[in-house]
């Protein structure tokens, strides 16, 4: 494939548009001295979930996987100081971690992070009544996406923006024979996305500094 190319151009993209300032830049290198794995969205990427985030004038934004708090950060910085961004976390090591980053973001007073397992603090979250998000990206574990998509529709408005990155796996998706779960997981996902008359929605492909991918883009219809 021609993948040193994609990841020239995304050097190239990533030095004009998605600039990386030093939080960043130590939010990646706390992550490698933490043995965090290195799967956090790319600056790009971040650069343009933050647009996105621009675009649909996101007061509120509902994380699943924090990591290392990395996209935590692009997105919490489309926020106004009023604004609040939710971030689900299953490891309290990853956490930790990301918490320190988001503080040296000076994000903390905007971004919470609740850890636990997402199918078990969606439910209560949806509980609490809480007001609905303007946008939601879910990049967790992979199997149970199609459950996470249908809570994400529960902490909806009409306009809201649902991202679903990590949905093409390489290319892996079109393998209908395909054992692995996380692939099952994102197929099923897409497939249920597809069908769901609630929202309209596409994926477009990632390709550049991370593997060959896709993120699926959805909003919520009136
Ligand atoms: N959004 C991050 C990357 C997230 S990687 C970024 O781009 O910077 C996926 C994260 O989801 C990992 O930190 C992993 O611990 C977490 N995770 C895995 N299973 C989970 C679950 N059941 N509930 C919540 N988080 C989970
Ligand atoms: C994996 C998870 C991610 O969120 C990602 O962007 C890349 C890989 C993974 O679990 O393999
Ligand atoms: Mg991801």
């Amino acid at each position: 494939m021609d993948q040193e190319l994609f990841e020239s151009v995304d050097a190239y993209i990533s030095n004009l548009f998605g600039y990386e300032d030093a939080v960043l830049k130590d939010t990646i290198k706390s992550m490698e001295e933490a043995d965090i794995p290195a799967i956090s969205i790319s600056a790009n990427q971040g650069k343009f979930l933050q647009l996105l985030a621009r675009l649909n004038n996101a007061k509120r934004i509902l994380e699943l996987g924090t990591l290392g708090g990395y996209s935590t950060i692009w997105l919490g910085r489309a926020l106004p100081a009023d604004g609040y961004l939710l971030t689900l976390e299953l490891e309290q090591s990853h956490a930790d971690v990301a918490q320190r980053n988001i503080n040296k973001a000076g994000l903390d007073q905007i971004v919470q992070i609740r850890v636990g397992k997402a199918l078990e603090q969606l439910p209560l979250i949806v509980a609490e009544g809480i007001e609905p998000f303007d946008m939601i990206f879910i990049d967790a574990d992979k199997q149970p996406y199609t459950e996470y998509f249908e809570w994400a529709l529960k902490l909806s408005r009409p306009g809201t923006l649902i991202i679903a990155d990590n949905v093409i796996r390489e290319g892996q998706v079109l393998n209908d024979n395909s054992t692995d779960e996380r692939v099952k997981g994102v197929q099923r996902f897409n497939k249920a996305l597809a069908a769901n008359k609630q929202v309209s929605a596409t994926i477009f492909q990632t390709i550049g500094s991370k593997e060959h991918d896709g993120m699926a883009i959805a909003i919520v219809n009136s």
